[in-house]
């Protein structure tokens, strides 16, 4: 019943899947220029060489409002028919992320709206998430009859914890992290004491409601999440034993990261007792990849199926990377946001040849300077308003003034000892001996002129983001049609994508 309405979404046959698959891949593979190749290395490998050049002359003069369109599919009439092409073809294959209209798939269950109480500490987008996602939960744990939950990577329980005290499920909150259970825990008892009271108020009494079961365990492989569910921790807090003594569960994970979302489709398809699995994958980067040429029987994050195993291809990092890359956080960036970000990019960018002009062994590591960026951008927030040149001291190479443009070339604007700062910040992350000799300036003005290109190229990578989690998430539904018709699986959703852009449930469940 459920599933005839997300038809709209995913009902496809394995054949229709792994065709699906295959038109991703035959339309990414001439463009492995754009997805396996890192930004930082833009000046290095001068990356935008790559690029039809007809594309980057008409992208260099758009605006940064047009460019940050593309990942979502825009295009101009007046540009060259194939750069047309490639947008919307990259749009048509991404799987389509408009939230799905819950009420009408799940009609027997009322969307909870929650309380004050229970929403404590969660921002506007937990709320959202779990007020969604614990609703489909429930009503997927109704329609295969258990009343028993397993949340891995539950974080702080707030999913466990609103499935317990709102749905009246019996939940065991699985975390790496023992401080996380402990939060949980501390959070569970304070929410106990609301939920405590509404009932003694009520007629029902009774001895008080339950709270979520939490362990601590770093969950690698099925084989330990199966050991797991042997444990008197799941088994006394099953509520709903099947005649054979085994206890239904069903297993969830809200953005359970890398491996762990494929952990969960793995024990569900190995353990008799997981009925059905709702899972919510991210952090693709952390996914675990099957090389080329490598033993076959190395359980792997990606790919899983024997359909996208067979295509022969592998994303590496830097596509795992950009699988992360949501178009609706792109359509969403205010102008100087994207601006400030392709000109980080920029820096990063001329860093990369600091590094490999001065300190060439970094580069075999893939240094990270993590968030200068975000430093960075926060002083220059702080004094935007010297944009267009007040002189007002250190922080006055600002966002650029023209409204389109990124590197004009303000006569104020000294982007020469801006871009100093920031690679000796990153040379004092990376523990680098602070040379004196190093020619910035000369970088800076070697590269400069082809930083105006970074806005173009970045934009038409990204626009294989959504494909490329497209592939990741298609290889997890083939991998569990090709089990067989015993299994019912759709992908659904979930979430408003501007609200959180990872939202694609992947629901299976066994019939
Ligand atoms: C992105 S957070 C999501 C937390 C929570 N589900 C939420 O949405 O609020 C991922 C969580 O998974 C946990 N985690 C990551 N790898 C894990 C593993 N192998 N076993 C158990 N937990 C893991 C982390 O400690 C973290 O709390």
């Amino acid at each position: 019943m459920i599933m005839e309405d997300s038809c709209k979404y995913s009902c496809a046959t394995a054949t229709e899947t792994l065709e699906w698959i295959r038109d991703i891949i035959h339309f990414i593979k001439p463009y492995s220029f754009f997805w396996q190749s890192h930004v930082v290395n833009f000046f290095t490998d001068r990356l935008w060489e790559a690029v039809d050049e007809e594309w980057i002359e008409c992208l260099r003069t758009e605006s940064v409002e047009c460019l940050t369109l593309i990942p979502s599919g825009f295009v101009h009439g007046h540009w060259p028919a194939s750069l047309k092409n490639f947008i919307s073809t990259a749009s048509s294959l991404a799987f389509p992320r408009e939230q799905a209209d819950l009420k009408k798939l799940f009609p027997d269950i009322p969307v909870a709206s929650l309380n004050n109480v229970i929403t404590q500490g969660m921002n506007q987008k937990k709320r959202h998430e779990i007020e969604a996602l614990a609703a489909v939960v429930s009503s997927v744990a109704k329609d295969v009859k258990t009343n028993t939950v397993i949340d891995l990577g539950a974080g702080q329980g707030y999913l466990s914890q609103v499935l317990c005290f709102e749905y009246q499920l019996s939940v065991v909150a699985i975390d790496a992290s023992s401080h996380h259970g402990k939060i949980t825990h501390a959070r569970a008892e304070r929410i106990k004491k609301h939920y405590d009271a509404k009932m003694r108020k009520s007629s029902l009494g009774g001895k008080g409601v339950m709270i979520p079961k939490t362990v601590t365990s770093r969950v690698l492989s099925s084989d330990m999440l199966k050991t797991l569910f042997d444990s008197k921790d799941i088994n006394a807090n099953c509520l709903s034993h099947s005649s054979n003594d085994t206890c239904p569960i069903l297993l969830t994970g809200l953005h359970a990261c890398g491996d762990l979302s494929v952990t969960m489709l793995r024990t569900f398809l190995e353990s008799e007792e997981v009925q059905a699995v709702v899972s919510i994958g991210c952090c693709y980067n952390l996914l675990s990849e099957e090389e080329k040429g490598k033993d076959d029987d190395v359980l792997c994050g990606y790919p899983i199926s024997k359909g996208v195993k067979s295509t022969g291809l592998y994303l590496g990092r830097n596509s795992r990377d950009l699988a992360c890359q949501s178009a609706d956080r792109w359509k969403d960036m205010e102008k100087d946001a994207s601006l400030h970000n392709f000109e980080l990019h920029a820096f990063r960018a001329a860093f990369q040849v600091v590094l490999s002009r001065y300190f060439p062994k970094t580069l075999t590591g893939s240094p990270t300077i993590g968030r200068q960026g975000k430093t960075l951008r926060r002083q220059q927030q702080n004094s935007k308003i010297n944009c267009c040149g007040a002189e007002t001291g250190l922080d006055t190479h600002e966002f650029p003034c023209k409204p389109n443009s990124i590197f004009e070339k303000a006569e104020n604007v000294d982007r020469c000892s801006l871009f100093e700062k920031f690679s000796r910040s990153g040379m004092h992350r990376l523990n680098l001996n602070q040379m004196q000799n190093i020619d910035f300036a000369g970088i800076w003005k070697e590269f400069e002129s082809f930083a105006e290109l970074i806005g173009p190229y970045w934009s038409l990578r990204a626009a294989l983001g959504p494909v490329l989690e497209t592939l990741i998430l298609l290889d997890r539904l083939l991998f569990l049609q090709e089990q067989g018709n015993h299994i019912e699986v759709f992908m659904l959703p979930i979430f408003n994508p501007k609200i959180s852009p990872r939202n694609v449930g992947i629901i299976a469940k066994k019939i």
